[in-house]
């Protein structure tokens, strides 16, 4: 292959990376909390039930904090019956995913799981079945101090300081058929714009995410989210976007160019923000939460009607990730880094088991997939000030997509000033020679720490009895001059990092 260019230049900054950029998803379904993050009896579990196993796993991800709890559970979700002793708690049918919700493990569960962790919630109401005032009531019960109906509740309930969650989104994928309580953006602009004028009435120090189209898919982007926009523009802080990418026909070099519609997305919607803003004569900014995306292969409708319902915590939604996955999330990770500007919060879906990278056996051990690297990288090494590279690399076409580049790569500055580069080689077949030119970086930089991952077999993956199977290893890089060279495995994920000599 030719050799892949790329300029970076200290003083081409786009923007520094918000905090939130590095936060998951956790929606009781399928077995993402029971046999995941939570199963009393577990020989890892602690006195609550929260498995030790998997925290060990989650913990290197350094998650900033974890939306919860849905996703399509919550357009039926009543928060209250998730609160309290557990054994008057109510069981639900619960209709998003054809399942019996015991209720066992809840709001106030989540927060004590989150606090030992280390990571905060990003909250969700349900504005698709309930209203203005239960969302309020909400608020009430996890922020107020104390001395009010719902946060004395709280109290009694024995967390006696309040959570304050600071994020909260009014209500989920609401643009969607298969929603529960779907809704037009008109109709839904309002009701979220009253929900979250009450909810900061509540409490003024929160933020509110207006739900935009689940997908760019969706037939009613972007009239859906101009008219939630509209309507709602000045009360909201945050427009939430969802992707999900798929290789459902087994094409992989064009599954692996499917961030370029991501990208066009968070696009398109920087668009929809000027001209809203514009038409509004309005000085308020509202960003991205891009609070779902990942790779996805199962179709969810499909599978869910498969099982017997009513089962409790079943398995759902468990794609075994492998190689050609662990790219294809680089790449998405790689493009939100590129939008930093625009996406301030963003939360890999999901956390554990379902959608996830993260796979635990009931009673047994847990180990990780492939793209579980290419998340801890981004998370470790992706914070800080991102800049504008120039990218000249060999290209390709695909069913859907021409003149895709072989090279995705965005350089980040870390906050210690080591420069970090992500890049992947989407070439099936063949390793790319890179050539790097550092501008306006001043004494030399040496490489600090290559690291990189691929793999023989691209559907290669790891299982409980060969966990090692993919993982990263140390690769290797040469600075010469103010020129980076190495030369990247097919199909592979890799992250270079440049430290200042002394
Ligand atoms: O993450 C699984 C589901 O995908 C979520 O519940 C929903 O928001 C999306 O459609």
């Amino acid at each position: 292959m030719e050799t892949a260019k790329m300029i970076i230049d200290r003083d081409y900054t786009l923007s520094s990376t918000d905090e939130n950029l590095f936060c998951s998803f956790v929606e009781p379904l399928g077995r993402c909390i029971y046999g995941g993050l939570y199963e009393p009896g577990h020989p890892s579990a602690d006195e609550k039930g929260f498995r030790r196993d998997v925290l060990e796993l989650i913990k290197p991800l350094n998650l900033t904090m974890n939306r919860f709890p849905g996703g399509n559970y919550t357009s039926t979700f009543r928060w209250e019956d998730s609160v309290g002793p557990k054994e008057k708690r109510p069981r639900r049918a619960e209709v998003a995913w054809q399942c019996i919700e015991t209720n066992e493990f809840g709001l106030n569960e989540f927060a004590e799981w989150s606090k030992l962790n280390g990571s905060d919630v990003m909250m969700t109401v349900n504005l698709a079945t309930r209203g203005v005032l239960e969302a309020m009531d909400c608020v009430e019960y996890c922020n107020l101090e104390g001395g009010t109906y719902w946060s004395d509740m709280r109290r009694s309930h024995g967390y006696t300081a309040p959570h304050g969650y600071k994020y909260w989104c009014l209500s989920n994928e609401i643009d969607g058929p298969w929603q529960v309580g779907q809704n037009t953006g008109s109709n839904y602009g309002l009701l979220a714009r009253e929900a979250s004028k009450a909810m900061k009435l509540v409490d003024p120090e929160i933020k509110t995410v207006l739900a935009g189209s689940s997908s760019p898919d969706m037939p009613s982007f972007p009239d859906f989210d101009v008219a939630a926009l509209d309507a709602a523009w000045e009360q909201v802080d945050y427009l939430s976007v969802h992707n999900y990418i798929s290789n459902l026909k087994g094409d992989t070099p064009n599954y692996l160019a499917k961030p370029l519609t991501t990208d066009l997305f968070f696009k398109r919607i920087g668009g929809l923000f000027s001209y809203i803003k514009a038409k509004k004569r309005s000085s308020h900014d509202l960003f991205i939460s891009f609070d779902e995306f990942n790779t996805w292969h199962t179709v969810a409708g499909n599978e869910r009607m498969e099982k017997p319902r009513w089962g409790i915590a079943p398995t759902l939604l468990e794609d075994v990730y492998n190689m050609e996955d662990a790219v294809a999330l680089g790449s998405m990770l790689i493009t939100v880094l590129r939008n930093c500007d625009l996406v301030k919060i963003a939360c890999l879906s999901e956390l554990c088991n379902c959608i996830s990278h993260i796979r635990t056996r009931n009673g047994g051990g847990c180990w990780v997939l492939p793209p579980y690297y290419a998340f801890l990288h981004f998370s470790r090494y992706g914070r800080g000030t991102v800049l504008i590279p120039r990218i000249s690399s060999p290209k390709y076409d695909t069913r859907d997509y021409t003149d895709v580049p072989y090279l995705d790569a965005v350089p980040v500055i870390n906050d210690d000033g080591t420069l970090t580069v992500f890049a992947v080689n989407r070439s099936l077949m063949e390793s790319m020679p890179l050539r790097i030119e550092l501008r306006g970086f001043e004494g030399i930089y040496v490489p600090d720490e290559c690291i990189t991952m691929s793999h023989p077999d691209p559907k290669a993956t790891n299982t409980e009895g060969n966990p090692d199977n993919v993982r990263p290893r140390t690769g290797v890089a040469d600075v010469e001059d103010g020129i980076l060279c190495a030369d990247l495995d097919p199909l592979s994920w890799n992250v270079i990092r440049l430290r200042k000599q002394q």
